[in-house]
Parts: structure tokens; C-alpha cells; sequence
């Protein structure tokens, strides 16, 4: 039949094809007048040819399977009233030809076997045609005739509902067509390359992105194992324990490198996943590769330009620390060249710095600090600063000047902040007698306390011109007999600690 005739989903016969189809079936005006004469037999029977229908239908266990309810079950026996009724009214027009085509596709709808309905057909048949065998048992001819007439327009109506109901399928058949296609082309057009193998590992499907990543025509690839992929860089241990993960969880992901046809490596991010039945039994697999090659380069690049910063971050504080050492070293008053004293209080403060609780980033920047505690003594004259007698008042005065004008000196940024504090407030006392604002306690910046404690005791155990250096335990007890005083007790806490455990006498005698 062409289907071509169809509006909304169903069949559309014209005139034409109808007069062809009444035709075909031999259906003649003098059967339109015999089956019209067998209405009232029908009519006066019709209870019980419904009740064989549904006795017949009844005998079938599976047919429970398409029973919905009752309401449906009432809806087809009046159906089925009204359908007999109709095939003996004489007028098989249109209307009659769009309702045996309806038939065909509720049927369809509720998926009905054909073995069921041309079933049902029998059952009127072998009840039909005794009836009309009875209306006409005086009259062979016209019964024969008039069988034949009944069985023409069966014929028509199984005709019709056949062919709708096979149109119907075909429909849906292009409708789940339409939807894998839809599946398909999304799988063909992704990025990524896709390849689904069977059990076997022979390919059955690849993807655009297959084409397109490994240079494999689809032709090329299917059929063949996607090992055609593997490349030297892949040790058999490794793929063997690939496909380990496949079978004992059901999917695999991971990184490898794999080979293009013409030979030139891709780094590539691999999933494998197992495909299985609506049993949950596996029957393919599907494999999604992703070309990461340039996000590898870029990463690569990124890391090495964060190593090359790192490097320069580096070099940065090393200078950084350099000039400071020199600069505090150009500006000491011990005219001491080597720079070990100006060592060993860095390092005294740190080690104290960490002690109190600084991380090691900020006791290292208390360290280097502290070594610029007497930079502003570049401001003192060196009459002052080297007199071998006791400063007058107003010598004293210009030389405690050293505290404010060291932090002056130091530029107000970031990076000098720490030296600034050490460098105006390393001779504050925490008890406040200090200068050059009396300030105590809490308020005092704990890294001048520290520094402030370094400078002290190794002040104590150096000789100078003027003095003799002091033995290492009368310095020790020094310092602690002036905590609460001129020293803030936890950095006093501190150095007895450190001290106790060595780290002094480490740093005083190896201090570079
Ligand atoms: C001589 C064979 C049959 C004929 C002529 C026939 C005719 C019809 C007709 C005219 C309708 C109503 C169509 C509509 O209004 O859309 C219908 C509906 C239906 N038929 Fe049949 N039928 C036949 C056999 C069967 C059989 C054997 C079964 C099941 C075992 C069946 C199950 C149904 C069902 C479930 C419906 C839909 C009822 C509803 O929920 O509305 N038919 N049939």
C-alpha cells in the first residue's frame, strides 16, 4: 500500500483507492444488498456472537497481560457491538473505510498480536456463517452467495485494520529510528574520539572525533582491535592491568600515550567503560579518548615557568639579604670586617624568633632584621660614637638619637617594616625606662625585644676595647636577671630554652 496518503499519523484513502479496494475484493452492489438482508439476524443474535467473542478471548492466559481494567474490557465488547452491527448496514464509504483504519491503530496503541485478532474473526465466522446457512436453508444459491458477500467484507475490514496497523508499526519504527540516529549523530560529533568493541575487542563504531584524532578512516578502524592505537610507550604490564580494572569493576580511566596512523605520538586521556544489556550483562565495550597533547604542553610550560619564578623569588631574597648584610655590617661600630657579629645576632634572632612562635618565614625576616638594629649609628660622629671616656648629657642625647634616625633611614616599605620597629625601638625597656619613647610592655614590637636580647648577650660575651668579654654563664644569668626589666619574660623564657638546649653555643661558635 503507499503511505504516501497520510495526514496526522493516518492513513488518508480517496475516493479512488477506495472504489480500487471494493474492487479488488470483487465487493459488488448486489453483496451491499445481500449482507444489508442479514442485519436483522445479527441483530437478533448479537448477545451471543459478543459472548463467544469474549469466551473465546477468555481461554487465553496471556491475554491478562493487555487487560488494563474493566473499563477498557467494556469499552471493546461495546466496540465490538457497534463494529458487527456496522459491517451489515450497506453503506461502505468513507466513514466506513476511516473507521476499519482506526481499528488497526487502537490496536496497534495497545499493542495487540495480530494472532489475537485475526483469531477473533474465526469465532464470528463459525458463528456467522451457520446463522446465515439457517436464514437460507431453502435457498442454496442465495446462501452461498450471501456467505460470500460477508466473507468479501471481512476481507476489507482485515484488509484495512492490517494495513494501518503495519503502517502504524513502521511509523514507530522511524520514530525509535529518528531517536537512535539522533544518539548516533551526538556520539559521531563530539569532541572526543569514541570506539565501541565488542567482547572481542573487534571495533564496531567510531566516532567524527576517531577520524579526526588518529587519522583512521571509519573504514580503516572498524573491525580491527583499537591496540592499532598503542604506541612503544605503553608496557603490555600496563594495559594488562588495564583491562584487569575493565572486567573486575567495569570501567577504566587513565592516562597514555598512544600513536596517530602516520606515526606521531598523542598524549591522550582514556575511559573505559563496559556496556551492558537491560540484564546487566556486558556485551561491548565503549571507549571515550580525549587528545590532551596541547593541555600537556601548556601544563608543562606553566610548571616551568613556576619552577624559572621560584628560581628568581630566590635569587631576589638572597640579594635582598646580601645588602642588608652589608649595609649592616658598613655601619657597625665594632670595626669588625668579617661580619660575624652581625651573623650571629641574625641568627640568635631567628632562633629566638622561631622559638616564641613565628613561623619560618616571619623568623627569618626578624632574623635579617634585627642586624639593621644599629643602622642610624651612621648618623653619629665618631667622636662620639668611639669617645674611650663616659658620654656628657648631651653626647648621650645625639647618640640615642641612632634609634629614630636608623628607622628614618630605612625605606617605609613593606619588606622594612620589621627593621623599622627593631631599629627605633631595640633600646625601649619592657619596663618602660627605656628610650626613645618609654614605651613598655605589650607595646614594645616583640621583634625589637628579640633583636634587643641577640645584640645584648653577644654584647656580653665579646671582648671590646673597653671591656673583657664576659664568661658565657655570668651572661647567661644576666639576661635572665633583667627579665621584666629591660626584657620582655617571654623572649627571656625563650632564650632559656634554646639556650638550654645548645642552639647558642651552636651559633657562637660556627655563626656563618
Ligand atoms: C474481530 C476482531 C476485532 C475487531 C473487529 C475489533 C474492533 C475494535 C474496535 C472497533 C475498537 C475501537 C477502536 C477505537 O474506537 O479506537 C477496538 C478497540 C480495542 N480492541 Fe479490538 N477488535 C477485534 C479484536 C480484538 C481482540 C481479539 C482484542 C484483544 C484480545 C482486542 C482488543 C481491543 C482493545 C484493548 C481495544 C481498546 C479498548 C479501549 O481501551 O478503548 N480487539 N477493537
Amino acid at each position: 500500500m503507499n503511505y504516501e496518503n497520510v495526514f496526522n499519523n493516518q492513513i488518508i484513502l480517496d475516493a479512488k483507492e477506495i472504489q480500487t479496494r471494493k474492487d479488488y475484493l470483487c465487493l459488488q452492489d448486489k453483496d451491499v444488498e445481500l449482507l444489508k438482508k442479514l442485519k436483522t439476524v445479527i441483530q437478533e443474535n448479537i448477545d451471543t456472537l459478543i459472548k463467544a467473542f469474549y469466551d473465546h478471548l477468555s481461554n487465553f492466559k496471556d491475554l491478562t497481560d493487555l487487560w488494563l481494567d474493566m473499563k477498557s474490557l467494556d469499552r471493546l465488547l461495546t466496540a465490538q457491538r457497534g463494529y458487527l452491527l456496522g459491517v451489515f448496514d450497506g453503506k461502505y464509504d468513507k466513514t466506513y473505510f476511516e473507521e476499519r483504519l482506526k481499528i488497526g491503530r487502537t490496536h496497534h496503541k495497545v499493542k495487540l498480536p495480530t494472532k489475537w485478532y485475526i483469531g477473533a474473526y474465526n469465532i464470528y465466522r463459525s458463528l456467522i456463517i451457520p446463522l446465515i446457512s439457517e436464514k437460507y436453508k431453502d435457498d442454496k444459491k442465495l446462501c452461498t452467495e450471501s456467505i460470500i458477500a460477508f466473507e468479501k467484507v471481512i476481507n476489507l475490514d482485515l484488509q484495512l485494520a492490517i494495513d494501518s496497523y503495519i503502517y502504524n508499526y513502521n511509523h514507530s519504527l522511524q520514530e525509535k529510528i529518528k531517536e537512535l540516529k539522533l544518539y548516533q549523530d551526538a556520539l559521531d560529533n563530539t569532541m572526543e574520539a569514541i570506539i565501541v568493541t565488542d567482547l572481542a575487542g573487534n571495533t564496531k563504531y567510531v566516532s567524527n572525533g576517531f577520524e579526526r584524532i588518529t587519522g583512521y578512516k571509519r573504514d580503516e578502524a572498524l573491525g580491527k582491535n583499537p591496540s592499532i592505537l598503542k604506541s612503544e610507550f605503553t608496557h603490555p604490564a600496563f594495559t594488562s592491568a588495564m583491562w584487569e580494572s575493565v572486567v573486575s569493576k567495569g570501567w577504566w580511566e587513565g592516562e597514555l600515550v598512544n600513536k596517530k596512523k602516520n606515526g606521531e605520538h598523542w598524549d591522550c586521556y582514556l575511559n573505559i567503560t563496559t556496556v551492558k544489556d537491560t540484564f546487566g550483562v556486558p556485551y561491548a565495550f565503549i571507549g571515550t579518548l580525549k587528545d590532551t597533547t596541547i593541555e600537556k604542553r601548556k601544563l608543562a610550560s606553566v610548571e616551568a615557568s613556576e619552577a624559572e619564578m621560584e628560581k628568581t623569588q630566590k635569587e631576589l631574597r638572597g640579594a635582598y639579604q646580601d645588602t642588608v648584610f652589608m649595609l649592616a655590617v658598613a655601619c657597625e661600630a665594632t670595626d669588625e670586617t668579617t661580619g660575624a657579629h652581625v651573623k650571629r645576632i641574625q641568627r640568635y634572632s631567628e632562633a629566638l624568633a622561631r622559638e616564641v612562635g613565628f613561623s619560618g618565614r616571619q623568623a627569618e625576616q626578624i632574623g635579617i632584621s634585627s642586624i639593621l638594629h644599629d643602622v642610624g649609628k651612621i648618623y653619629i660622629p665618631v667622636s662620639i660614637l668611639k669617645k674611650p671616656a663616659k658620654l656628657s648629657p648631651d653626647e648621650w642625647e645625639i647618640m640615642k638619637t641612632h634609634t629614630i634616625r636608623g628607622e628614618q633611614l630605612l625605606v617605609n616599605k613593606p619588606y622594612f617594616q620589621t627593621a623599622r620597629q627593631i631599629a627605633r625601638c631595640h633600646h625601649e625597656n619592657f619596663d618602660g625606662t627605656g628610650y626613645p619613647n618609654g614605651i613598655s610592655g605589650g607595646a614594645i614590637p616583640i621583634a625589637a625585644q628579640i633583636a634587643k636580647l641577640a645584640d645584648m648577650y653577644d654584647a656580653l660575651i665579646t671582648k671590646r676595647p673597653y671591656k673583657e668579654a664576659w664568661p658565657e654563664e655570668a651572661a647567661y644569668n644576666e639576661i635572665l636577671s633583667v627579665s621584666g626589666k629591660s626584657l620582655n619574660p617571654i623572649v627571656v623564657n625563650a632564650f632559656r630554652k634554646i639556650y638550654d638546649a645548645g642552639v647558642f653555643k651552636s651559633i657562637r661558635e660556627n655563626p656563618l
